[in-house]
């Protein structure tokens, strides 16, 4: 379980706060499709950072296996992100001149596994996206949905206990979208934690907890009882 407790973030601008989130609290369970709902500005992405170890919170604790990251070191931080946390985003960040298979093992390869297991892995992650017979196709020959799931399957080769998703559909048309929040919601039947940012609202019913937030606020937080 991911537990953020009272959790804030202020920004410095010069003379100026922006205060992006002002006290939420969450518990995020594996198993669970978590999804963040809220108007731009409203914090998600500061929430996803936070929850995801990509920023610290200015005040309040996010625990995860009975330890407080907050107080982890930057190094540490990294670490946790790197062994136990999948990152997927509205650009799907792939690397231009590496073909889908490269691009899904390169994690492996920065963290010094060998270039033959890193292949073979990355193999069975674009399976599990559907993706196998695209594995030699670099990006721009390649659909954004196709882009998208490359992306999920690079996310996925850590064997990270937790996915985290920013707008993931954002550029996708809603049939392609529908079936990228697909797949992101069978990892959660998978045990692990999975939470998306998403400004679709036809999620909401796909989701078993529903947050909405508002101007650093939860404004309503809905547990759903999903019929699968
Ligand atoms: N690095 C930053 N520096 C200053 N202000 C920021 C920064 N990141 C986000 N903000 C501000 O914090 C608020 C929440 O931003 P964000 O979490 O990106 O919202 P959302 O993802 O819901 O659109 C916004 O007012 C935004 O302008
Ligand atoms: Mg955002």
């Amino acid at each position: 379980m991911l537990s953020l407790h009272d959790v804030q973030k202020t920004y410095e601008m010069g003379e100026t706060q922006v205060h992006a989130l002002r006290g939420v609290s969450l518990q995020l369970l594996p198993t669970q499709f978590s999804v963040i709902m809220g108007h731009s500005g409203s914090g998600k992405s500061t929430l996803l950072h936070v929850a995801g170890c990509l920023d610290v919170p200015t005040a309040g604790t996010v625990e995860y296996k009975g330890r407080d990251l907050t107080t982890l070191t930057s190094r540490e931080r990294a670490d946790v992100r790197s062994s136990e946390i999948g990152f997927v985003f509205q650009k799907y960040n792939l690397v231009g001149n590496l073909t889908a298979l490269e691009n899904v093992g390169l994690p492996l390869l920065l963290r010094g596994k060998s270039a033959k297991y890193a292949s073979a892995r990355a193999r069975q992650a674009l399976d599990l996206v559907g993706l196998a017979d695209r594995k030699n196709h670099r990006p721009s020959k390649l659909s954004g949905g196709e882009q998208q799931r490359v992306a999920i399957a690079r996310s996925l080769i850590n064997e990270p206990a937790m996915i985290l998703a920013d707008e993931p559909t954002g550029n996708l048309d809603t049939g392609t979208g529908e079936r990228i929040l697909d797949l992101l919601r069978g990892l959660a039947d998978d045990d692990k934690i999975v939470l998306v940012v998403t400004h679709n609202p036809d999620i909401a019913g796909m989701a078993d907890l529903l947050v909405t937030l508002r101007d650093g606020r939860i404004a309503a937080q809905q547990s759903l009882e999903v019929v699968r």
